[in-house]
C-alpha cells in the first residue's frame, strides 16, 4: 500500500502519518478506502466544468455517496480497527472535499478568464447620455431662488378657474375684451383655463391675512394663433405682497433688485404708467441690459399696487375684514417667463420649448 499527498497539505501529512503508522495491520477496508481515494482525486481533476463537479460531489459524498457508504460500514470494524480505519475515512473525506473546492474555483477563474478574454480595457468606455433641465425650468427655478431670498414664499393655484377668481374678484368687468369667447378657453361648465396667474392672488388671500408675500409660477393660457413668439398656453410667474405702508418704492425696488440679479447690475428699468383692472396706479416694466441684447427697451412685465376693489372682493367672499384698504397696501406684479428664456438662451421660436425635440433640448 501508498501513502499518498493529497492536494490540502495538512491532510496530505495526517494521510501519510496515518498509514505509516500502520503499515503492518491492513484492513481490506482500508484498501477500498485509500483507491476510492486515488480515483476520486483522479475523477476530481479531471472535470471539465462546474457541474461535473457537482456530480463527483453527489457521487462520493451524497446521502448514497461512496464514501458515505464506507461511514455505514464502521459497524462491521471491531473495535481496535474503528478508530484507525475511521481517522481514515475522515481524512479522505477531508482530502476528497478540498479537491472538489479546488477544482471548482479553478474552473471558476477559468471560466471568467475566458469571458474577459477579448474584452480591451484600454477602450474608452460608453458615453451614457446625461439629461438637462428645460430652459425654461432652469429660468424658474433661478427666478424662484431670488425671490425666496427676499424672503417670498411659493403659492399656488388651479389651471382651471372660476370666472370669479380670473376676472371678477380682479375687478374686470363683465365687457372686458379678455373675458371674450374669442380670447379664452371656456369649459362647457362655465370654468375656463386661467388666462393669467393673477387668480393665485385671490386665492392666496381668500386663504391668508397680512402680511402676505408670495411668488406663484404656473402656466396660463389664451387663445393665441400659435406662431413662433405665440403659444396658447405659456409661464408666468406672479407676485403679490400686502401688508402695512407697502409702497410704490417697494415695488421698484423688488423688481428692479430681481431683474439686475437675472441679468445683471448693467440692467436699466422703465416703468411705464399702463393700465390693469386690478392694480391702481398700474405699470409696464421695459428693461435693457447686456445680458438681453444690449441697445433695445424690452416689454418684460405688469405691475402696480393692489387695487381696494380686490381686497374688497376678497373680504365679501369671506365674510370678514381681513383686508382693510385704509390699512393694507400691496403690490403684484406678473410676467412671462417663455420670452425671457428665448432671450437668455437665444432661441429664436418658442415652439422649440414645447417639441420636445432632443436635438433642441440637449444643447441646454
Ligand atoms: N396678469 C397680468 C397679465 O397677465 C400681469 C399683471 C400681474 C399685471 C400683476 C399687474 C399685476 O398681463
Amino acid at each position: 500500500m501508498q501513502a499518498r499527498l493529497a492536494p490540502a497539505p495538512e491532510t496530505g501529512i495526517l494521510t501519510f502519518l496515518s498509514v505509516s503508522l500502520n503499515v503492518t495491520a491492513s484492513h481490506p477496508m482500508e484498501d477500498q478506502i485509500q483507491s476510492l481515494n486515488v480515483s476520486a482525486l483522479e475523477a476530481i481533476r479531471s472535470c471539465t466544468d462546474e457541474s461535473q463537479i457537482e456530480a463527483e460531489r453527489v457521487r462520493l459524498l451524497g446521502r448514497g455517496g461512496e464514501l458515505t457508504a464506507f461511514s455505514e460500514r464502521m459497524r462491521e470494524l471491531s473495535k481496535e480497527e474503528k478508530p484507525r480505519i475511521g481517522k481514515v475515512l475522515n481524512e479522505v473525506r477531508t482530502a476528497v472535499t478540498a479537491a472538489l473546492e479546488e477544482r471548482k474555483g479553478a474552473l471558476v477563474s477559468e471560466r471568467e478568464a475566458r469571458a474577459f478574454r477579448n474584452v480591451d480595457v484600454s477602450l474608452p468606455g460608453m458615453a451614457f447620455p446625461s439629461g438637462a433641465m428645460h430652459p425654461i425650468t432652469q429660468l424658474l427655478d433661478r427666478t424662484v431662488q431670488i425671490f425666496r431670498r427676499m424672503g417670498f414664499c411659493l403659492a399656488d393655484g388651479p389651471d382651471i378657474e372660476t370666472e370669479w377668481h380670473c376676472f371678477d374678484a380682479l375687478n374686470t368687468p363683465a365687457d372686458h375684451p379678455a373675458r371674450n369667447e374669442a380670447d379664452t378657453f371656456y369649459l362647457p361648465d362655465g370654468r375656463l383655463l386661467r388666462t393669467h396667474t393673477s387668480t393665485i392672488q385671490i386665492r392666496t388671500l381668500e386663504q391668508m391675512a397680512p402680511p402676505v408675500r408670495i411668488i406663484a409660477p404656473g402656466a396660463a393660457y389664451r387663445r393665441d394663433e400659435v406662431d413662433a413668439t405665440h403659444l396658447a398656453q405659456f409661464n408666468q410667474m406672479e407676485g403679490l405682497y400686502v401688508d402695512e405702508d407697502v409702497t410704490l418704492g417697494d415695488l421698484r425696488g423688488t423688481l428692479e433688485f430681481f431683474f439686475r440679479e437675472l441679468f445683471g447690475k448693467d440692467a436699466e428699468f422703465r416703468f411705464r404708467p399702463h393700465f390693469f383692472p386690478f392694480t391702481e396706479p398700474s405699470f409696464e416694466v421695459d428693461i435693457k441690459a447686456a445680458a438681453l441684447g444690449g441697445g433695445r427697451w424690452l416689454e418684460i412685465a405688469g405691475c402696480g399696487m393692489v387695487d381696494p376693489a380686490v381686497f374688497e372682493a376678497v373680504n365679501a367672499r369671506r365674510g370678514e375684514r381681513v383686508l382693510d384698504p385704509e390699512r393694507h397696501t400691496g403690490f403684484a406684479f406678473g410676467f412671462g417667463l417663455d420670452r425671457l428664456a428665448m432671450i437668455l438662451s437665444g432661441v429664436p421660436d418658442i415652439r422649440h420649448f414645447t417639441d420636445g425635440d432632443q436635438r433642441f433640448l440637449s444643447q441646454f
